[in-house]
């Protein structure tokens, strides 16, 4: 079985919407996700994983949350992180997406392969964000 594993961080719900609508996206592929909160990952659990999404909204000014993803993302920094499958989420409010532009190109910069570019949605996502969400999901799934 494959080991898919989602970790976000998200204060008011939208990014949690979409982690998700990312699983629920995979386990109609007959995929089940490791789903967790920033807090209750580790950096193994990226590792051992086969594909990663990571969620975060955009916060700051532009930037990842401080206290626990930014940590956690300078964390896998330090990691061998070469071709591993993974894409990146969030949501955000009044910005066009620099905060996800910047997390790809640190990511890139890791030699991750990004499987798609970063999904973004404004605020909470509505139906056609949460089917984009699924259908990223779907995509992991069957990588
Ligand atoms: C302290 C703070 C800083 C924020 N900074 C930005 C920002 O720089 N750019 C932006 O587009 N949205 C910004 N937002 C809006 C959030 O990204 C937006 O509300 C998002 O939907 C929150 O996602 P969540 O529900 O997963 O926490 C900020 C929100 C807060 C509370």
């Amino acid at each position: 079985m494959k080991n898919i594993a989602v970790i976000y961080w998200s204060a008011t719900g939208n990014t949690e919407a979409m982690a998700l609508a990312i699983a629920e996206g995979a386990k109609r592929e007959g995929i089940s996700i490791r789903l967790f909160e920033v807090g209750n990952a580790s950096v193994e659990d990226v590792l051992k994983a086969d594909a990663v999404a990571l969620g975060c909204p955009s916060m700051g000014a532009e930037e990842l949350e401080e206290e626990e993803m930014e940590p956690f993302v300078s964390f896998l920094e330090n990691e061998d992180l070469k071709s591993k499958p993974m894409v990146l989420f969030g949501s955000y409010d009044w910005g066009d997406g620099q905060w996800m532009r910047e997390w790809e190109e640190r990511m890139t910069k890791l030699g991750v392969y990004l499987v798609e570019d970063g999904l973004i949605i404004q605020n909470t996502p509505d139906e056609a964000g949460i089917k984009k969400c699924n259908e990223l999901g779907a995509k992991l799934a069957n990588l």
